[in-house]
């Protein structure tokens, strides 16, 4: 039996997702943009995803653009407000443990010119508010967080950094990666005085290659891509159809009862803690206790985490040592952020899961890191 721990990295295309894609591939396979029968009947059908999806965050469909996922929405907003602020203002702000699409473009902007300051985080992987205020200067135009960590699932104030920015006499935006939250937690943008907000299909069960910004009525984007006009010019290039309908499909499921759902996956993270707390000694918990619902972040001291990974893939148990586009790379970012010894960077194993996951899987896995760590901890202990 297969058990898949991996949500964070991707997660499993419900069903009904890969139905509706069929349909788009199949009957519905028209271009939007054509004025004929075949092509107006999939530009409803978008009309109608992108109204859903709006209504989801309180937002308004004018308010939603499709794009290829959380990497292209963070690079055209970043890019957009950079590009059309540069002429009077250079200076940034982020934290020090965004997503490499985040922290590339700012890099890439940096070797333009701008200036980045990177807010440190503490133990728990939060940024305080008053290293916020602190770094802001007369030239500040940005600050971009993500709400939710992708390694450790911190949840970063952004209730209180969107409230501190609005009252400020200079127009700083407020930028949002919202990946790993959006259909995690229950919020509207609108409320947070977000201006800009980047979503990806594949992390909330729908297809990969396909995601949507929040951009607040009234701010511009300056595209990335320019050509057909496609998404009233901000995104230009003949939709991904199929991947609109499968995104719209997951966003339908999620919403029927999205906090039953919340619901569900934080007891499995609890009794998924609970477990490893009580079965396995000397581990540490490096995800925050009041951390979003579906990351769990461990620590197997004197064990390495790759090689319990590669021991759990062998009981078709799949995790990860810290995020997907990380993973190739020596030591994450996040956890040297938060401050752990080397032996727990490498010992770390990050579980993150789903509303597919049961109590059952989660019994399972537990029994198999059991033996799994005892074991590597004798070969280990054995080879001293
Ligand atoms: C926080 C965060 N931002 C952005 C991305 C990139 O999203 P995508 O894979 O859709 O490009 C990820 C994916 O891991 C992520 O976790």
């Amino acid at each position: 039996m297969e058990i898949y721990l991996d949500n964070s990295a991707t997660t499993k295309p419900y069903p009904e997702v890969v139905d509706k894609m069929v349909v788009a591939l199949t009957n519905q396979y028209g271009n939007p943009s054509a004025i004929y029968k075949k092509g107006i009947e999939v530009e409803r059908e978008i009309k109608e995803i992108r109204r859903n999806i709006a209504r989801s965050l309180g937002a308004k469909e004018t308010e939603i653009y499709f794009t290829s996922g959380g990497t292209e929405c963070n690079n055209t907003i970043i890019r957009s407000v950079a590009n059309l602020n540069k002429k009077t203002k250079k200076h940034i702000i982020s934290t020090c443990i965004e997503h490499p699409s985040v922290l590339n473009t700012l890099k890439d902007l940096e070797e333009q010119g701008f200036e980045v300051t990177y807010l440190p985080v503490d133990s728990q992987g939060k940024i305080s508010i008053d290293d916020l205020k602190n770094a802001i200067k007369d030239d500040t135009f940005l600050v971009s967080t993500m709400h939710v960590n992708n390694e450790i699932g911190a949840i970063q104030p952004i209730e209180e950094i969107g409230k501190y920015l609005k009252a400020l006499k200079q127009k700083v935006y407020f930028h949002v990666d919202a990946v790993q939250s959006y259909a995690k937690i229950k919020f509207r943008p609108s409320k947070y005085n977000i201006d800009f907000m980047s979503v990806s299909g594949h992390k909330l069960h729908g297809p990969k290659g396909i995601g949507f910004m929040y951009v607040k009525e009234n701010n511009r984007i300056k595209p990335l891509l320019t050509g057909g006009g496609q998404e009233i010019g901000v995104r230009s290039g003949t939709e991904n159809v199929p991947g609109i309908y499968g995104l719209g499909k997951a966003v339908e499921i999620l919403n029927q009862d999205l906090q039953g759902t919340i619901d569900k996956i934080k007891s499995l993270r609890d009794l998924l803690k609970k477990e490893i707390v009580e079965n396995i000694d000397n581990v540490k918990i490096n995800s925050p206790e009041d951390g979003v619902c579906h990351v769990l972040n461990v620590s197997f001291r004197g064990v390495k985490g790759e090689v319990l990974l590669h021991y759990l893939e062998q009981k078709e148990i799949y995790v990860s040592t810290g995020s997907a586009c990380s993973s190739k790379k020596k030591g994450s970012h996040v956890l040297n952020a938060i401050g752990l010894s080397a032996e727990e960077i490498e010992g770390a194993i990050r579980f993150s899961l789903s509303d597919l996951n049961t109590e059952e899987e989660i019994r399972e896995v537990v029994k198999a890191l059991k033996e799994s760590v005892s074991d590597l901890r004798m070969i280990i202990g054995r080879r001293r």
